[in-house]
């Protein structure tokens, strides 16, 4: 069905199932460890031999000479594939660089090869007995350095409304800061790992992967196969944040070592190979100005980021939140792209604005300091409505202000000193700071197929991945409510390209837009129920595992019968999000203590109200926040992918060395949700919380830290080193 805005009254605002907190349905699985990652799957095809890939020792050059020969000679080995021994093989357009490097190396730990055998400890072994020589290349490795090289890219473009320098120059106060932000790595818990096994020319692969339709057009262009001839299954996947958005080495080369072997192969990406091996979040160099008038309206506005990747990749696009935050007339927009030849830079939770925001909301911060303004009037005072470059178009819904009030109220800002370094707790340093959430509102075509059998059980079945998101929990509510069952009456089905395509996970669309498939689904199911009962569909009522009318009512599985009665539709949108400015938005606020002596940082509590449609189960959504907020709190304090420009990969490449935060780092975590529908954002009138949630956070610490100590500190992440 073609979504018309806005939605108009549905069987979801009922909000019987939708809307309540529950447990996630796959709980049970993942806390007793049954349910079944990629890498484990023994039981999905038999006779499995291990797979383990050599990865590249240098950054750039090539490969002069491939000697087989010891790891072919090694025990329990079956094949050793490389570049010259794989056949031909395409480069999938969405991935940047190639996932079997040859002759040609393009990053560091690009696989050259993978070694298959009996055991995964035999492959391994083998592994280390392959010898390959390079002719080592030269290569960019500092962004800093190639900054002035840097070009505008292809994919985006830059904005400009108004005179923006002669509104700067003659602005009375005004900030001109530059910030920095590292490279940084998913970190997801499940490492990339596939399963492949080849049945004739047909190819299945078991994986994790959060876009299994893009999956397999990549895989298709990759092996050069057709479509058709490919079955992707990731029904669990231990987290991505859009590090398995696009297939990765472990996939192709899996298939590869699976053909030479004639055997069903599997591959793991070991932890210290992942980082360097597949993707990172880009690290940028942030130029932010912003000129306003004594009152604190903002009158210019500019915000032009650097980035870096290797050759035909893309820039990350940290301008693009303050297209949208904040009014003034006249603004400016760049994003710069560097040749670098560090791994691929890709999507990380949040991409663009995660990092986008550490810089603007710590430039509002210095801006409300030198108006004497207390930072959330200031964000309140500019305030807009409408795309602040295309006034014509209007926000669908936004509600800052609203998070920010509330926000503010909940924390208890109201306490805070407005000049830094005034308060202390012992040794501590106590500081608040707050920042504004904002991340982008996509909208993504999803279909879903939904059936009801003679036991009156709703199956539904769609490629959607649940990446640890609760996505098994909400299709579940969706079809409950829309079809009048039980919660506990609908099986879901997920991740299996035999399934019809769906939105996927990623940027946050995939709560919104599944569901809304799912909605779709049903409501042609209920029609044809409502059809074979004998009822009016426009009226027939679902209920309790009944179809009814007036004072008739029929159970679901009688109607259903011994056939079944099922349903397909793909919610599709349109131009949408071109015809609003959708987006979700949220207050962040934080108290850090600072070690008086030593400058270490403790963030002592984390509060955040939010904005963000209809949300579809509220436990789920701040289960989300809250690991955005520690994953926030992350890129503030220590993520940092440090790299060796002399022979240009990631130093830190596992999690003994680069540090993530857990929950028990931040002791209070407050998350409140507004009561809002959005009723131009789908059906289900929901937006996504997964990236919003960390959008703004590191900004909100920086500040805290600031209010604490008196520091500014403007190079993430805001290590001690930074700070005495
Ligand atoms: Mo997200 S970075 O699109 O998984």
């Amino acid at each position: 069905m073609q979504f018309n805005e806005p939605a108009t009254a549905n069987p979801i605002d009922r909000q019987r199932v939708v809307g309540k907190p529950l447990s996630r349905i796959d709980g049970p699985l993942k806390t007793t460890g049954r349910a079944p990652y990629a890498y484990e799957r023994h039981d999905v095809v038999a006779n499995q031999a291990y797979g383990a890939i050599v990865p590249a020792t240098v950054a750039t050059g090539r490969i002069t000479r491939i000697d087989t020969a010891e790891a072919e000679a090694a025990p329990g080995v079956l094949a050793v594939v490389h570049h010259s021994n794989a056949g031909k093989l395409g480069k999938a357009k969405a991935i940047t660089a190639r996932l079997l490097a040859g002759p040609e190396v393009e990053h560091y730990h690009q696989a050259v090869a993978v070694v298959v055998a009996e055991t995964f400890e035999q492959a391994r072994a083998a592994a280390a007995l392959v010898r390959v020589e390079y002719a080592r290349g030269t290569g960019a490795f500092d962004l800093e350095k190639e900054k002035g090289k840097a070009v505008k890219p292809g994919r985006s473009a830059d904005t400009a409304v108004g005179d923006f320098e002669g509104a700067f120059a003659s602005a009375p106060v005004k900030i001109d800061a530059t910030y920095t932000t590292p490279d940084q790595a998913h970190s997801a818990m499940e490492p990339m790992a596939t399963i492949a096994a080849w049945d004739g020319d047909m190819l299945n692969v078991w994986t994790s992967n959060q876009m299994i339709d893009w999956a397999r057009r990549d895989i298709a262009e990759t092996l050069l196969i057709p479509k058709e001839k490919i079955r992707v299954q990731s029904p669990y996947i231990g987290g991505g944040f859009g590090s398995k958005l696009w297939i990765r080495a472990d996939l192709v080369l899996a298939a590869l070592g699976a053909k030479a072997a004639g055997r069903p192969v599997k591959v793991a990406l070991p932890r210290p190979v992942m980082v360097n091996n597949t993707t990172h979040r880009p690290a940028t160099i942030q130029r932010i100005r912003i000129g306003a008038d004594r009152a604190g309206k903002i009158g210019a506005i500019a915000h032009e980021v650097w980035s870096g990747d290797l050759p035909g990749g893309g820039p990350e696009t940290a301008a693009n939140q303050t297209r949208l935050l904040y009014a003034g007339a006249n603004r400016m927009t760049a994003h710069r792209l560097a040749t670098l030849h560090l791994p691929e830079g890709n999507a990380m939770r949040a991409p663009g604005e995660a990092v986008g925001l550490l810089a603007l909301e710590v430039a509002m911060d210095e801006l409300a300091e030198k108006l004497g303004m207390d930072p959330i009037e200031l964000r309140i005072l500019n305030d807009t409505q409408v795309d602040p470059e295309k006034p014509e178009r209007p926000f669908s819904k936004r509600q800052l202000v609203e998070c920010l009030r509330i926000g503010a109220e909940r924390f208890g800002w109201n306490a805070r000193k407005a000049k830094p370094g005034q308060v202390r707790d012992g040794r501590w340093l106590v500081g608040y700071g707050m920042a504004s959430a904002f991340r982008d509102n996509l909208a993504m075509d999803s279909g879903a197929r939904v059936g009801i059998d003679a036991k009156g059980k709703v199956t539904v079945a769609t490629d959607m991945t649940d990446i640890g998101t609760g996505t098994y929990t909400i299709v579940a509510q969706t079809a409950a409510e829309m079809m009048g069952v039980d919660v506990d009456d609908v099986i879901v089905l997920l991740g299996d390209s035999s399934f019809p395509v769906s939105a996927g996970s990623g940027g946050q669309w995939g709560a919104n837009s599944s569901t809304a498939g799912v909605y779709a689904a049903c409501l042609k199911l209920r029609e044809a129920v409502a059809r074979k009962a004998g009822f009016d569909p426009a009226t027939a009522e679902f209920a309790d595992g009944f179809v009814g009318q007036g004072n008739k009512r029929v159970r679901l599985s009688e109607v259903a019968g011994r056939e079944g009665l099922s349903a397909e539709d793909t919610i599709k949108f349109g131009d949408l999000t071109k015809r609003y400015a959708q987006a979700t938005f949220g207050g962040h606020f934080a108290e850090v203590g600072v070690d008086a002596v030593t400058g270490e940082v403790r963030i002592r509590r984390m509060s955040g109200a939010f904005a963000a449609g209809r949300i579809l189960n509220p436990k789920s959504a701040r289960s989300q926040v809250i690991g955005a907020m520690v994953m926030g709190a992350g890129a503030a304090l220590m993520e940092e992918l440090v790299v060796d420009p002399r022979f240009g990969y990631f130093v830190n490449h596992d999690l003994a060395e680069y540090h993530v935060p857990v929950h028990a780092d931040i002791p209070v975590q407050d998350v409140f949700f507004l009561d809002e529908t959005d009723d131009k954002s789908s059906p289900m009138k929901a937006k996504g919380v997964g990236e919003l949630g960390i959008c703004g956070v590191g900004a909100a610490v920086a500040n805290a830290i600031y209010n604490a100590c008196g520091v500014r500190v403007r190079e993430y992440p805001i290590t001690l080193d930074k700070i005495i």
